[in-house]
């Protein structure tokens, strides 16, 4: 099939692009390099450095009649969310349009939407949450994440688009940016590989950590999903301070972290339920944390 991906540069959507070029496919790439790395490309991929929310991309739809839309093009930091919520709406939510008007006016088949699952539920009532937890997003970042599954059911709604939507809980893994704030794996590998002490707002908080070849193979299934939303995750939590303790011991480091206050409005407890892409798509995380982290430690020690 002839493939698009958008955030094809970036830590995710380049291990999507290897993985669906290995099965054969036909694989764009739209990114503009804000965050991604060129050379993550896969050589095998036409790639365009262009924004999403650019009218140029209308040129590349019609030259190109895409079966499919993967959408993980996004402004991903929720702090720079909190400080900027117009520019994080402006790429998040415009660019989605931008992308979804033009699925509909070339017959894209289905648009498959990286939402996020750490993100929209804030505090849930229910653990492991599962899809059918109301949805509470409270950073800008969530809500644009919320605001674009809406804009999918419109589309659905008005214009016959299909969508498959993920909701992936923490994602963790080779290629991921270090010195971002989001991938905390990433940071605590990489500063305890370079001797750097780690600081820790709060620590007892837990995340449900993903590993990135999980979240690729539940990308690839969603190709024959329906119009439906998907949680991805282990169902297991841990707290950053047991997390930390685990890559330290893994490492056989002996530096400690800081502990410093924990950030007001932080998410407590993030534990999600996979129960409902296992029923209908038969995935299920491969990668337990353990493995998960020590091929992330080879990644950064190369
Ligand atoms: N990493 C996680 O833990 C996580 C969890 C849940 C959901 N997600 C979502 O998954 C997707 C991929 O996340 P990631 O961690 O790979 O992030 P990433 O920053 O590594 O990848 C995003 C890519 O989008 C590109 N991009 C940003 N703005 C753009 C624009 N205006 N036009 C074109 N390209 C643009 C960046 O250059 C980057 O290559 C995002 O939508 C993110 O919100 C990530």
């Amino acid at each position: 099939m002839k493939i698009l991906v958008t955030g094809g540069a970036g830590f995710v959507g380049s291990h999507l692009v290897d993985e669906l070029i290995k099965l054969n496919h036909d694989v764009f790439v739209v990114d503009d390099l804000s965050c991604g790395k060129k050379e993550f490309i896969n050589k095998n991929a036409k790639f365009f450095k262009l924004d999403i929310r650019s009218k140029k991309i209308n040129n590349i739809f019609k030259r190109h009649n895409f079966d499919i839309i993967y959408h993980l093009a996004a402004q991903k930091s929720v702090p720079y969310s909190i400080k900027n919520p117009g520019c994080d709406a402006n790429v998040n939510i415009l660019g989605s349009i931008n992308l979804f008007d033009n699925c509909v006016k070339y017959k894209v088949k289905r648009v498959i939407f990286t939402s996020s699952g750490g993100a929209i539920y804030d505090e849930a009532n229910n653990f492991p949450t599962s899809e059918m937890e109301e949805a509470k997003p409270l950073s800008p970042y969530a809500i644009a994440k919320f605001t674009i599954e809406k804009y999918l059911n419109f589309y659905n709604k008005v214009h016959g688009l299909n969508y498959t939507i993920i909701r992936p809980a923490n994602i963790y893994g080779p290629r991921q940016d270090p010195m971002g704030e989001a991938g905390v794996i990433a940071i605590f590998i990489n500063n305890l590989l370079q001797k750097k002490q780690c600081f820790i707002n709060g620590g007892d908080q837990t995340r449900d950590f993903v590993f990135v070849a999980d979240v690729v193979s539940s990308l690839i299934k969603a190709l024959n999903a329906k119009n439906e939303i998907y949680n991805i995750s282990t169902e297991n939590d841990i707290s950053i301070l047991n997390l930390y303790q685990k890559i330290k011991t893994i490492l056989e480091s002996g530096i400690e972290a800081e502990l410093k206050p924990s950030i007001i409005g932080e998410v407590f407890k993030s534990q999600l339920s996979y129960q409902k892409i296992k029923n209908d798509l038969d995935w299920s995380p491969q990668y337990d944390l353990e493995n998960g982290i020590k091929e992330t430690i080879n990644y950064f020690k190369k």
